[in-house]
């Protein structure tokens, strides 16, 4: 297990480095992430680098059992550089050109920039990628700057040339004959900017196109950097959660493991929320992941910068390993004296003494010296995945048509119930292999294309249950209306189609099966086509076109079953009908029932190694059954039939003989 921070010695005198290190090593601290906004001390003035004082910090470090992250540090273009080569420059929406004075102030499209990241790179990995020290490369920060320029719409029109081929298919995909937006020269094409109403089509092409920036951008720096680490030094990237500028899963393809940057903000943690996030970025290599930043105790940018409370962030990292993550990384050790982050919390305050909540963290430090070994390999696993893609999530945004039809928060309005009742879901692509799940849940497979059907009759013939969810098969992957009835291509198999789709002014009552519940912001009528489809819930009256309809049907197919939910159902009925679904499907659940606030997750290793992690987020004392006996591996202690776990505190069990 990784236990770290970001820590940045160019913000201080060398002289002061010695206790950094130390207060970190007794607080059991492993690693230590620097380098990643440093450009204009790595290279002052073009050409000239200084990484001496680099390398003694990393060496400092290690002495004191610290290995090291390092950063590209390509998030802060120096003065210089952009003084030089103003093209470089991001331009905003409003097509000013971006200034210094902040960060990301640079256009990931640049060749410019690329070529001079390529070099800051490449001279970093000569220097590091043979250093014992460093074990793994950060590429950039948080990818998620958008430029605007002339130069970015020319590299947007040759994107749409090498995808589209010929300006006749771009026109037929993208249906410009409406309005007269047909282009006879690729030139004509704008960028999505200046009023919100462009192109569904063109839309949708300029996301590919951001995930090509980002992808080409982190390219000449992993290559860069390939051609002198070491081989056992890794490259991750630090994400952003459901943050959807570009497709994660293509920028994740050229990583080695994934990372993301947990933060809470205001309030305090949705452990159920949060935990969908840790699923997603698992999901993005389908393999364990980093935490690479995390708040210690408060953030600066939160409306309110509220302290999470005591015991919370230790419950936070174990919630993160339970999820998968090998890494937690507290973000910032300690914060510079000036700069625009000085209320953000750190480990260390102003005077360089350690803050309230260093001593969790220490506690944190000497939970994974116990624990750390038995982790190692082990990862979740899950018989339940639920289908994520960011084209979906694109082309409803662009359209919700029900303002609240926000596609994560029904993607949760699934997640939730299904892993409340197994502890354990996986969130993946609608690409992932769907081998070894018995449950496949699909909230809103809105866009379909053969890659992601193909597999899907295979999945089902085999024993596998699909479930779409509303809005699945309206759309091609152009994001143009497909001329068929929903769900498509898959009407036949379900023996049922959508008659009629409505936002809802206000929930309707559905009744059936699991009895009477609502239904929210959306709602499918169906139609049975085939004699053998149960229709388990049918809407009650209020609306009119949707009463007495049937809301949802499901029906065998192959050796498994397909589903299909037209509505948007209330947590209630979410909670029934994920019931039901993992009933249907066989699903073992990961671990028994648990206490409310109390989250258990399963982390198991090919050797047969199986612990179990308990955290309980609530504030009060709580009993939690177990089936066998149980060593809580940070006590020591055995425990026969029920588990007693304290507030805000956490247990990691594994099965006594
Ligand atoms: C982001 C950045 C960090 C820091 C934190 C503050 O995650 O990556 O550099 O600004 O936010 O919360």
């Amino acid at each position: 297990m990784i236990l770290g921070c970001a820590w940045y010695p160019e913000h201080w005198d060398e002289s002061r480095w010695p206790e950094d290190v130390r207060l970190m090593r007794e607080a059991g601290m492993n690693m230590v992430r620097v380098g990643e906004f440093a450009w204009s001390r790595l290279e002052p003035a073009e050409g000239q680098y200084e990484f001496e004082w680099l390398e003694r910090a990393i060496a400092l470090a290690a002495e004191n059992g610290l290995r090291t992250i390092l950063g590209t540090p390509t998030a802060a273009p120096p003065a210089w550089l952009t003084q030089t080569y103003p093209e470089t420059l991001a331009i905003n929406a409003d097509g000013r050109q971006a200034t210094h004075g902040a960060r990301c102030h640079f256009n990931a499209g640049n060749p410019k920039y690329l070529e001079l990241c390529a070099r800051i790179a490449g001279e970093m990995a000569k220097r590091f990628g043979a250093n014992p020290h460093v074990i793994g490369w950060q590429i950039d920060n948080e990818y998620h700057r958008e430029s605007w320029g002339e130069d970015t719409r020319r590299a947007f029109q040759a994107f749409l040339e090498a995808r589209h081929g010929s300006l006749d298919k771009l026109n037929k995909r993208w249906s410009t004959a409406y309005w007269s937006q047909e282009y006879t020269d690729w030139a004509q094409i704008p960028l999505p900017i200046a009023w919100g109403g462009h192109n569904p089509g063109l839309q949708l092409d300029y996301k590919l196109f951001i995930t090509e920036v980002y992808k080409q951008y982190q390219h000449v720096q992993i290559e860069a950097i390939r051609a002198h680490a070491e081989p056992r030094q890794w490259i991750t990237h630090n994400f952003m959660g459901w943050f959807d500028l570009f497709d994660h899963y293509t920028i994740s393809e050229e990583l080695d493991v994934v990372a993301w940057d947990n933060y809470v903000g205001k309030g305090h943690l949705d452990f159920r929320a949060n935990g969908a996030v840790h699923d997603l970025t698992r999901g993005f290599k389908r393999m364990n992941y980093y935490v690479l930043e995390t708040q210690p105790g408060w953030v600066n940018w939160s409306g309110v910068g509220n302290a999470l409370y005591p015991g919370e962030v230790r419950c936070m990292a174990w919630h993160a390993v339970g999820h998968g993550a090998d890494a937690v990384s507290y973000w910032q050790w300690r914060s510079a004296l000036g700069g625009q982050e000085q209320y953000h919390g750190t480990l260390v305050a102003a005077d360089g003494a350690p803050r309230p909540l260093y001593t969790e963290v220490a506690e944190l430090g000497k939970d994974f010296d116990r624990v750390g070994p038995l982790l190692e390999g082990t990862t979740p696993s899950s018989q339940v995945a639920v289908l994520h893609s960011y084209e979906d999530r694109w082309a409803i945004n662009m359209q919700r048509h029900h303002r609240d039809f926000d596609p994560v928060q029904h993607l949760l309005s699934y997640y939730r119930p299904l892993r409340d009742l197994t502890h354990a879901v996986d969130i993946v692509s609608p690409l992932a292999p769907l081998e070894g799940y018995k449950l496949v849940v699909a909230p809103h497979l809105h866009l379909f294309h053969n890659a992601i059907l193909a597999p899907l009759g295979p999945f089902m013939q085999n024993g596998g249950h699909l479930v779409l969810g509303p809005r699945s098969g309206f759309k091609d992957r152009y994001n143009a209306l497909l001329p068929s009835r929903q769900p498509s291509v898959l009407a036949q198999g379900l023996g049922a189609h959508v008659e009629e789709f409505y936002a809802l002014e206000e929930p309707i009552p559905v009744e059936g099966r699991w009895g009477e519940g609502r239904a929210q912001y959306w709602a499918e009528w169906l139609t049975s086509d085939a004699k053998d489809v149960d229709v388990l819930m049918s809407y009650g009256p209020g609306q009119g076109w949707l009463d007495g309809k049937p809301a949802v049907v499901t029906r065998k197919f192959g050796k498994g079953r397909i589903t299909y939910v037209g509505a948007w159902l209330d947590e209630e009925m979410m909670a029934k009908l994920a019931d039901w679904l993992l009933t249907v499907s066989k699903v073992e659940p990961a671990f028994g029932e648990v206490p409310d606030g109390v989250e258990v997750c399963r982390r198991a290793a090919p050797d047969g190694r199986e612990l179990f992690i308990f955290i309980n987020h609530t504030d009060i004392s709580v009993q939690v059954p177990i089936p066998k006996p149980m060593r809580d591996m940070l006590t020591g202690k055995v425990h026969r039939t029920t588990l007693a776990i304290g507030p805000r505190d956490v247990a990691v069990g594994v099965k006594e003989g």
